[in-house]
């Protein structure tokens, strides 16, 4: 199955003909608690099939994706008597889609669901190419399926409310994923800058469709990530280790911040290993260190932020670090390795280029 992709800011008039398409089902809207309180009037304004729907509220926030809200949701399924055939419409950030995609997809062996994402960072990545599940025994996203919503209705007109550094966040991805399209993508990209008070959300929605678009070709040769979906984890092995180092140290930095900085690193490596081209390098480098600042690290947190990468799940060995780099912009390269002291090489030259050196 491929997900239909919906770019509009008419959103309950899609969610609508979405639903008369779909023969006119039962709807229940999963909605988390911000969503319900904030966007649900809203859609439900805009939309006959979300004002007549049920709604089933999980609780927000990355902590609350587990087994339990996971049996509530089913459970609320049950007590509603939901069908196979009845439409889940998840509204919602990334929380909403893994959690009520997994459970759409396992209730009753699976019913169909539409994604409507409430964030940017869901939009250009959580919600599109069916990845779903909880965060399980303290590791994130352990139990899960692939499985593709029927459709995501894609807007920017609920990002007027967000705070800057989640519109921030997600423009990483759209970064990432232009890195892995073509240099007149990225030019794009790094031409546009989504900072208030200049952000204009009416011009980010075309970004928004080249960027999912990179991310559902890449999705539509491998769904189920054993070969190039593998791409589209470029920047997160050093991204990751910025993050979970951040936790640890109790000054957490947002993913797409921490997968910002763990570009410039892996495009660093991609230099060393590749030839990735300097002047390009410099380029997003630049533009990195103006929007995001720069993750601050010394060379004595070398040693710790090399075992997060180490005790990356992407790694087929724990001797062997796995990274997807890319020998120039459209070109990535997966399953690479680096040892030691290239990483340290590499974190080095990040810190040159994010003036921390
Ligand atoms: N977030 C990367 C992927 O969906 O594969």
């Amino acid at each position: 199955m491929k997900e239909k992709l919906i770019f509009t800011n008419l959103v309950g008039e899609a969610v609508d003909t979405l639903v008369a398409e779909a023969g006119n089902p039962r709807v229940v809207v999963v909605a988390d608690t911000n969503t319900a309180q904030y966007v649900l009037p809203l859609l439900v304004n805009d939309s006959k099939a979300v004002a007549g729907a049920e709604v089933i509220t999980v609780k927000s926030g990355d902590s609350n994706k587990n087994l339990e809200a996971l049996s509530d949701l089913w459970k609320r399924l049950s007590d509603l008597e939901a069908t196979r055939s009845t439409l889940v419409v998840n509204l919602g950030g990334g929380l909403v889609s893994d959690l009520g995609g997994f459970a759409a997809a396992t209730y009753k062996r699976g019913m169909k669901c539409i994604n409507v994402p409430t964030t940017l960072l869901a939009a250009v990545d959580a919600s599109v190419g069916g990845k779903t599940g909880i965060n399980f025994g303290g590791v994130k996203n352990q139990i899960g399926a692939f499985s593709e919503p029927a459709a995501v209705v894609i807007s920017t007109i609920y990002f007027n409310t967000l705070p800057q550094q989640q519109i921030l966040s997600g423009y990483a991805e759209m970064i990432k994923h232009a890195l892995l399209e073509d240099s007149a993508t990225l030019g794009r990209i790094l031409g546009y800058s989504p900072v208030y008070p200049l952000f204009d959300s009416a011009a980010l929605l075309p970004l928004i469709e080249a960027s999912v678009g990179v991310k559902s070709r890449i999705v539509e040769q491998d769904a189920t990530e054993t070969g190039l979906r593998k791409a589209l984890n470029f920047g997160h092995t050093v991204g990751h280790a910025f993050e979970a180092f951040s936790y640890k140290h109790q000054s957490p930095v947002p993913h797409g911040y921490a997968v910002a900085w763990g570009m410039i690193a892996e495009l660093v490596l991609s230099h060393m290993q590749l030839g990735f081209p300097t002047e390009t390098l410099h380029q997003v480098a630049d533009y990195v260190l103006k929007n995001y600042g720069a993750f601050e690290i010394t060379c004595d947190d070398y040693p710790e932020l090399i075992k997060f990468m180490r005790q990356d799940k992407k790694n087929a060995s724990p001797d062997a670090i796995s990274f997807t780099l890319l020998e120039a912009v459209g070109q990535p390269k997966i399953d690479c390795t680096a040892d030691i002291k290239d990483i340290e090489a590499a974190l080095d030259i990040y810190r040159d280029l994010m003036h921390l050196a």
